[in-house]
């Protein structure tokens, strides 16, 4: 009797808390013990947008490219918990291996402008497409979409891209056909296409919501490239107007946007890229340089906060915040790791094999080709 008491008492046999009755100083607490007891079994990736006190218990933290990268390289950890969006989980799932597991803490964490194409709308597309030229057509997809779209350009023999290796691949695509369609985002697409010294007249952009997309066969077979009505609902907060509000009150400030930023802004900034891009600018920048920068707000403030020797300010004068990047918290995160350890995990993003025979066809021609 004596000895299960004794054993009842011991700290691995106290009853759980429930996440939701810890306080957040509790959480932090539970998670840091947590992620130490159950070491390299769990690699904990985290994307840059993500917020500080979840980067703090980050292993990795990149941008897509390189968070698909690092998920393809983990080896040993049994779970590769995933603090990011949905898009990012599935593309790590699938490069991971079969005998791990990818976790997303939150599920609600999806991406909106992910949603703005889906399987049957891309079929329908295409098909009209195809109808109205002889030439042939590549498809690319930005990695911000669901697995089926990343089947779908491994079928079609296209590639997936993401904002750091747009340029590369768009190249490679022109390199393979006449034209190129490229979904989910027109602001990506048409800031890189035009990059690349593709005139803005030769594009088109295809807006599902319409019959045909709204555009003609004449215009089809005119165009070097189809871009999907899609776009980033956080990205699409930074207009013109905040381009020239800065460089009429500090003409020194260095603007650096995402690409994900509409064309103009894009024009109007000094220089545009990734989230590691950024990050790496302005910590590469001479001390005292004055940045306002075109992305997501956890990021603008976290490297504010990281980088004082510089003075880094966000582009716009409202808050651009991922709401769904945002869901993820260090109680789910530690909801999830308490599963693992209880042998039950939960939040488990798997691909089925159908679908990632061909999305992983298009992840390996983007990695052999960035
Ligand atoms: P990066 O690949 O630049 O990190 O971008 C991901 C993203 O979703 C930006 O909105
Ligand atoms: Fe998606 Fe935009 Fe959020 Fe990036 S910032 S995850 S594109 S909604």
């Amino acid at each position: 009797m004596l000895e299960i008491y004794e054993d009842l008492k011991s700290k691995d046999h106290m009853p759980e808390i429930p996440e939701s009755e810890l306080s957040d100083e509790q959480v932090m607490v539970e998670l840091t013990a947590i992620k130490k007891r159950l070491g390299n079994r769990v690699v904990v990736l985290g994307h840059h947008y993500q917020q500080d006190d979840v980067i703090a218990f980050a292993d990795i933290t990149g941008d897509s490219l390189e968070l698909a990268r690092k998920a393809a390289a983990i080896k040993d950890a049994e779970y590769i918990m995933f603090c990011g969006v949905h898009f990012m989980a599935e593309t790590a799932d699938m490069l991971s291996g079969p005998h791990q597991k990818v976790i997303l803490p939150d599920l609600r964490a999806g991406c909106s402008m992910a949603d703005m194409a889906n399987r049957r709308e891309i079929d329908v597309a295409w098909k009209y497409i195809t109808e109205c030229t002889s030439e042939k057509i590549v498809p690319v997809t930005y990695i911000n979409c669901t697995a089926a779209l990343k089947s779908f350009v491994g079928e079609q023999g296209g590639s997936i891209c993401t904002s750091s290796n747009a340029e590369k691949v768009i190249t490679w695509a022109m390199s393979q056909g006449e034209k190129l369609l490229f979904f989910p985002d027109q602001h990506l697409g048409r800031n890189t296409c035009f990059k690349l010294g593709i005139k803005l007249e030769d594009m088109v952009v295809y807006d599902p919501r319409r019959q045909h997309g709204g555009v003609t066969p004449e215009q089809i077979q005119k165009a070097k490239v189809i871009l999907w009505y899609g776009f980033c609902s956080v990205h699409q907060g930074f207009n013109k107007s905040h381009i020239e509000l800065w460089r009429q009150k500090d003409p020194e400030r260095v603007l650096i946007v995402h690409p994900e930023c509409s064309f103009e802004v894009v024009q109007g900034a000094d220089l545009a890229g990734s989230t590691s891009f950024i990050v790496n600018t302005i910590r590469d920048a001479k001390p005292g340089t004055r940045f306002a920068v075109g992305t997501e707000i956890n990021l603008v403030n976290r490297l504010a906060r990281q980088f004082p020797e510089m003075d880094v300010v966000s582009l716009s004068p409202y808050q651009c915040l991922c709401t769904t990047m945002y869901r993820i918290r260090p109680r789910w995160l530690l909801e999830s790791y308490r599963a693992i350890e209880r042998g039950e995990p939960i939040n488990v993003i798997t691909v089925d094999d159908v679908t990632k025979k061909f999305a992983l066809k298009a992840l390996d021609q983007m990695l052999a080709i960035s």
